[in-house]
C-alpha cells in the first residue's frame, strides 16, 4: 500500500470500539445468567476469536448489524470443546481464558498463531498454579496450553508487572475459586475487568492498588454499550497533531483514567486536545477534538506507562515530529506484544531517518527533523502498521507499508477512515 503525505485532516470520525471491553462483554455475557446485549463491539479478528472460544463451549452467540447478542449459560454451564480453541493473535483472548478454563470441570487445549505461541504465559501460569490450577504449556511459558478440571482456592498475588491481561485471569480463575482473591498490583493497570464485575452484580473492591474479588453465585446479564477505543482514537489524535492545518473530532472515546495516558502525554508535548460531551455510565466517554500544534519531546517512564502501553508505538511517532529529545523507559512490555514493538519502530523510524535509540527498556528519539518517506514493514503487528502509516501522512515523499490486512485485528476500516478524511 502507497501512502502520500497529505493536506489537513479536518471532520469528525468514530472509530470501532475498545477492544480490551468487546473481549471482556463476550466472556462475562457467556458467564452470566440471562441475555446480553452489546452495542458497539468491536468486529476485529482478535474479538472474533473471543467469540469463536466460546460458541466452541456451547454458548449460542448472534451477531446483528448493530449488535453481538450473548446467550449467558451461568457460571456452570460452559461444555467441553471438542477440539483445540483457537486464539488467533489474541493475547487478551488468550490469558483471560486461560483463567475461566482452571475453573472448569474438564479439560481443554488452547493455542493461538506464530505470535501468540512467542507470548509469554509463564505469568498466568505460576499464579493459577498457585490457586490449584493444573495447567501445562510449552516449556511452561508457551502455547499451546493444556488445562485441566481441578479445586481452585482465592490467593494473594502481588503482580511482578502491572498487566491488565495477567489481573483479569486471576481474578476471571477467582470466579471459581473458594475464599476470596487479592490482587496487588505495582501500578494501575486498565480496570474494565473490575468495572464489568460490578455491573454483573460481583463483590469486588479497589482500595488502591488493592483489588478484592468474593466468588459470587452467579452473574446477572446486563445490557453492555462499548465506547469507542482509545487505542484506535490515538492513531488520529497523533496524526491530527502532526499534520499542519488539521482539526478533527473523535466521537464518544472512552476515557477511562487508567487508558488516558495518552492524552496527557500528547497535552505535555504540546498538543491541543479538547474533550466535550463528557458522560459517565460504567465505562467514561467524550468526543476529543484535536487540533496541529508544534510538538516537544519529553520524558515518559514509570506508572504511566501501563495506561498508554500500546499508544507507545505512535508516541514514538509523535516524539519524531516534535522538537528536541523525548526518553521513553519502564517499558520493556513493549518487547513481549504482538512484536517486539521497541526494535520495530526503531528499525522503522531508523529508516525514515529518525535519530533514535534502542534502550533495554524504551528508546530516545531526538526529534524535530521532517522524516522521509520509506517503504515499512508491519512485523504482522496491527499498531506498528497504523503508527507507520501515520507517520507516512506527514513525511516528506511516498511510504510503502507492507502486509497492511494486519490492521483488521483491531480496526478493520482504519484505511478507509484515514482516506475519509483526506489522508
Ligand atoms: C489488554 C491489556 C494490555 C494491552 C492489551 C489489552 C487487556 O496488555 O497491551 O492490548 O485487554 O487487558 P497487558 O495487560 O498484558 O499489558
Amino acid at each position: 500500500m502507497q501512502i502520500h503525505p497529505c493536506g489537513p485532516l479536518c471532520g469528525a470520525i468514530t472509530v470501532p470500539g475498545d477492544k480490551s471491553i468487546s473481549h471482556r462483554a463476550v466472556m462475562l455475557g457467556a458467564l452470566a445468567n440471562g441475555t446480553t446485549h452489546i452495542s458497539g463491539f468491536l468486529m476485529g479478528e482478535d474479538c472474533l476469536s473471543t467469540i469463536d472460544c466460546f460458541r466452541k463451549m456451547g454458548v449460542q452467540i448472534e451477531r446483528t448489524e448493530t449488535e453481538v447478542i450473548v446467550h449467558g449459560v451461568g457460571l456452570h454451564g460452559l461444555s467441553a470443546p471438542e477440539e483445540t480453541l483457537y486464539t488467533g493473535n489474541s493475547g487478551t483472548t488468550t490469558r483471560l481464558l486461560c483463567g475461566i478454563l482452571a475453573g472448569q470441570s474438564f479439560a481443554s487445549v488452547m493455542n493461538g498463531d506464530a505470535s501468540i505461541q512467542k507470548r509469554p504465559m509463564g505469568r498466568v501460569i505460576k499464579p493459577l498454579r498457585e490457586m490449584g490450577a493444573s495447567i501445562e504449556g510449552k516449556s511452561d511459558n508457551y502455547c499451546p496450553l493444556r488445562i485441566y478440571p481441578s479445586e481452585l482456592c482465592g490467593i494473594e498475588y502481588r503482580l511482578p508487572v502491572a498487566s491488565a491481561q495477567l489481573k483479569s485471569a486471576i481474578l476471571l480463575a477467582g470466579l471459581y475459586a473458594e475464599g476470596q482473591t487479592t490482587i496487588i498490583e505495582p501500578a494501575p493497570s486498565r480496570d474494565h475487568t473490575e468495572r464489568m464485575f460490578r455491573a454483573l452484580g460481583v463483590e469486588i473492591e479497589t482500595h488502591g492498588n488493592v483489588i478484592t474479588l468474593d466468588p459470587p453465585e452467579d452473574l446477572h446479564a446486563v445490557d453492555i454499550t462499548v465506547p469507542a477505543d482509545i487505542s484506535s482514537a490515538a492513531f488520529f489524535l497523533v496524526a491530527g497533531a502532526i499534520v499542519p492545518g488539521s482539526e478533527l473530532t473523535i466521537k464518544n472515546v472512552g476515557v477511562n483514567p487508567t487508558r488516558t495516558g495518552i492524552l496527557d502525554v500528547l497535552r505535555s508535548m504540546g498538543a491541543d486536545i479538547a474533550e466535550e460531551h463528557f458522560c459517565d455510565h460504567a465505562e467514561p466517554i467524550c468526543d476529543l477534538t484535536v487540533r496541529h500544534s508544534a510538538l516537544h519531546g519529553i520524558e515518559i517512564g514509570g506508572s504511566i506507562i501501563p495506561r498508554l502501553i500500546d499508544e507507545l508505538p505512535v508516541i514514538a511517532v509523535a516524539a519524531a515530529f516534535a522538537e528536541g529529545e523525548t526518553v521513553i523507559r519502564d517499558a520493556q512490555e513493549l518487547t513481549v506484544k504482538e512484536s517486539n514493538r521497541i526494535s520495530a519502530m526503531v528499525a522503522e523510524l531508523t529508516k525514515a531517518g529518525v535519530d533514535i535509540e534502542e534502550t533495554d527498556d524504551g528508546m530516545i528519539i531526538r526529534g524535530g527533523r521532517r522524516p522521509r518517506g520509506a517503504t515499512f514493514d508491519t512485523y504482522q503487528d496491527h499498531r506498528i502498521a497504523m503508527s507507520l502509516a501515520v507517520l507516512a501522512l506527514a513525511a516528506e515523499g511516498a511510504s510503502r507499508i507492507t502486509a497492511p490486512e494486519v490492521v483488521a485485528i483491531s480496526y478493520p476500516d482504519f484505511f478507509d477512515t484515514l482516506q475519509q478524511l483526506g489522508g
